[in-house]
Formats: C-alpha cells, sequence, structure tokens
C-alpha cells in the first residue's frame, strides 16, 4: 500500500487534533431532521444565512453601496480562502463554479498531440468533460485510471503516471466513497514528468486540510456549496504563480488594472489585476454571494480544517463500528478521507434505500454504482447518528 508522507492530511488523523461539540446551534436544522448529506449540499450556518440576508437587503437600497465595497469583499474572500490552502490572495480567482476553473485551467494548460490525461474512474464530470474536450481538440488521449482492487488510488494514480502524461486532473478524496489521494506524492511525480496537476478539491476542502507547499498543483478549484458550508454559485480557483501570466477565458472590466476608479473605465487599458485576479469570473463582485462566502470561511478557519476532519472521523469512525453488524464494507481506514463512510454492499445498493431513509427525514446519498455515500458535519447530533443506524438496520432487514 501506497505509505503517504506525513503532511498537513495527516496532522489531523493523529494525535493533537481537538474535537470540536456537535455544533448544531449554529444551523437552522429542525430535530426531526438527520442529515448526513453534506456531499450533496451542506446547509447554510444561521450567520452565513444573515449575511445573505443583509446583502439582499442593501441592493434594495443601492444608493447606500459604495464601489469601494465591491472590491473590499471580494479581497477580503480572497484572503480568507488562501489562508485556507495557504496560500496568498493575490494566487486566488473568484470562480462562478468549479468548472468554471477547469474551464480555465483547459485553456491555459499545453497538452501536445497523443500525450495524455489522467483522470479516475468515475471521476465527477465537471473534472472530466473539459479534459475530453481538450483531448479532442488537441489530439490528446484521456488515460483512466480504473478503481483499484485494493482502493490504493494513489499507487494507482502513480503507476499510471509516465513520459508523455501532459496532465493530472484528480480530486483529494473519490467524490462517491471518499477514498483518499495522497496529492503531494502524485504532485511530486507529476511535477518530475513535467507533468500538470489540476484539483478538484469541492468534495473535501474545508473539511480535510490542504496545503497548495506541498502539493503544488498548477491549479486547484473548490465550489463553495458543500464542504466550505457557503452559497451555490461560487467558489475559488488557486492558481500557482507561473501559471498567473495566463489567458483569462473572459474579458471583463473589473479584471483591468484601475478598474477600481469607476470614473475612468473606459480609458481601456491592456493590463491586468496582479496575479491570479485576470482570471476572477465576470461580476465576481457578486454582492450577495460574496459576504455569504465571507461569513462561512470565517468560521471554517475559527475551527480549523484539521479539526474539523479530526472531528469528522471520529463521527464517521462511530457509524463504521455500529453498522458492522449489517455485513456492509467499507474503505480501508488509512484510505478514506475522515469525512466521508462509503458504505458498500454486497449485491449493490438496494433500489430506493436513499429515499426510504428520506422519508423519515434521515438523508444521505447514492452516486456511483457500489456505495451509499454518509456525509455527516458538525450539526450532525448523537441522536442522528442513532436514528440513522437504526433505520438503516430496520431497512436492510425489510430488504432481506
Ligand atoms: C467532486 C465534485 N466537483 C464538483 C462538483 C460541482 O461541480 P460544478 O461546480 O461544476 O457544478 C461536485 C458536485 O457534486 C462534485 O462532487
Amino acid at each position: 500500500m501506497h505509505q503517504p508522507d506525513a503532511g498537513p492530511e495527516r496532522a489531523s488523523a493523529s494525535g493533537g487534533a481537538r474535537f470540536i461539540p456537535c455544533q448544531r446551534h449554529l444551523f437552522d436544522i429542525p430535530d426531526d431532521v438527520a442529515y448526513l448529506n453534506c456531499a450533496y449540499i451542506s446547509p447554510l450556518m444561521k450567520s452565513v444565512v444573515a449575511a445573505g440576508e443583509a446583502a439582499a437587503r442593501r441592493k434594495a437600497r443601492p444608493w447606500e453601496i459604495l464601489p469601494e465595497h465591491f472590491f473590499s469583499e471580494a479581497e477580503t474572500a480572497r484572503t480568507l480562502f488562501a489562508r485556507l490552502v495557504g496560500a496568498a490572495a493575490g494566487d486566488i480567482a473568484i470562480m462562478p463554479s468549479t468548472s468554471y476553473g477547469a474551464a480555465i485551467a483547459a485553456a491555459n494548460i499545453d497538452i501536445p498531440r497523443g500525450e495524455r490525461i489522467v483522470v479516475l474512474h468515475e471521476q465527477f464530470p465537471s473534472n472530466v468533460y473539459p479534459w475530453r474536450e481538450a483531448a479532442r481538440r488537441s489530439g490528446a488521449e484521456i488515460v483512466t485510471v480504473p478503481r483499484p482492487a485494493d482502493d490504493d488510488w494513489t499507487s494507482a494514480v502513480l503507476a499510471h503516471l509516465a513520459a508523455g502524461t501532459a496532465l493530472v486532473a484528480l480530486p483529494h478524496c473519490h467524490w462517491t466513497d471518499g477514498a483518499l489521494l495522497d496529492l503531494a506524492a502524485i504532485g511530486r511525480r507529476a511535477r518530475a514528468l513535467g507533468a500538470a496537476l489540476f484539483i478538484d478539491a469541492t468534495q473535501s476542502l474545508g473539511a480535510l486540510p490542504l496545503d497548495v507547499r506541498d502539493v503544488q498543483p498548477d491549479y486547484l478549484v473548490a465550489a463553495t456549496y458543500k464542504w466550505l458550508l457557503g452559497p451555490y454559485g461560487m467558489g475559488f480557483l488557486y492558481v500557482a504563480p507561473h501559471r498567473q501570466a495566463g489567458r483569462p477565458i473572459e474579458e471583463h472590466w473589473s479584471t483591468r488594472a484601475g478598474s477600481e476608479d469607476f470614473s475612468r473605465l473606459v480609458d481601456y487599458r491592456d493590463s491586468y489585476q496582479p496575479g491570479a485576479r485576470r482570471f476572477d469570473v465576470g461580476e465576481k463582485l457578486n454582492i450577495h454571494l460574496v459576504p455569504m462566502a465571507i461569513a462561512a470561511l470565517q468560521q471554517i478557519l475559527a475551527w480549523g480544517t484539521a479539526d474539523i476532519q479530526a472531528s469528522l472521523r471520529a463521527m464517521t469512525d462511530r457509524l463504521e463500528k455500529r453498522l458492522q453488524p449489517l455485513g456492509l464494507t467499507t474503505l480501508p481506514r488509512a484510505l478514506r478521507a475522515g469525512h466521508y463512510l462509503g458504505l458498500r454492499f454486497a449485491a449493490g445498493v438496494p433500489d430506493t434505500l436513499a429515499q426510504r431513509l428520506a422519508a423519515e427525514n434521515v438523508h444521505a446519498s447514492v452516486r456511483g454504482r457500489d456505495a451509499m455515500r454518509v456525509t455527516p458535519h458538525l450539526w450532525v447530533s448523537a441522536r442522528d447518528e442513532d436514528r440513522f443506524v437504526e433505520l438503516l438496520t430496520r431497512a436492510l432487514r425489510q430488504t432481506a
């Protein structure tokens, strides 16, 4: 089995992490709802809803919106996200989605004819379609790493990296079951081969520590509506310094140098705002979503991703242990991200299982073909854990 390095990801699983008690009071979740489905959409904290409501009210009174608000809020969001991934604010661009970040990477990574782009079996489509299209345009080949029988994706990916690899496009953990990849090790091999590294961290960032100084990706994107506990329709893109002179996929006023001065917007300029800001999406100064993302990032940073990961791992470990008598299998502990529990059923996930749970207000999801995806977060209470275990046990007995 591939032995991971001691990096920030490891720190959370080892000693020293603080277990965060249940934080349900920060959310607006009815007592009878057990929501173990953060990988689908996270609920918003009350503080994030308040930020969104205040933002909506502000738009009702536009005469109170000052031009400097736009830029200062975007910079605050950038700074907070940068802190989360160990980057500088100038390395971060504001996105509307994961796929937008992938589109920027696809427009800027040189993929010569006949070279290879490496992805995982059943990888999330926003991290596959852009590469299929890039491969079609350039005459490159997509290489899909098959699901390894031993669940060791890191070794499987490393075995597929060879001369002629132009790009490795991966997640930090598989979106269907949380299988973990050692991105630092993969990053090292990719760099040795001269291959670019694109990371979609949408199903991990906020809950699983990642430091770009260890992984050294060319690009890393995350949408905010899952583990970043933020709004839908927003995300962030880390762009490595050596990629920051690249080509944006749209040209708009606010990415140009000096655009803070609203009176001089028609003094058209060729130069951009510094760093990764040139890649910002149009209307990146989104006065509705940016304040919500800021409120969510502030809380995540206050908790700390290592402590979030340790706390969620404790929760999924407890569930795993309690579900063992049902004969379900799970990934080896060292190979699964702590915020995920993928439950595998010998004969596939029973039809309508997720719907039967949902009918009782207990929520998990099924993605891919084999596993039920259980993804709790800090709002999940001991009672929710009990209800999940009891209901799943009952549903499976009825199915048997
Ligand atoms: C791994 C992963 N990436 C990205 C997304 C969302 O992609 P997009 O922001 O392009 O809609 C999802 C949604 O489920 C996902 O699971």
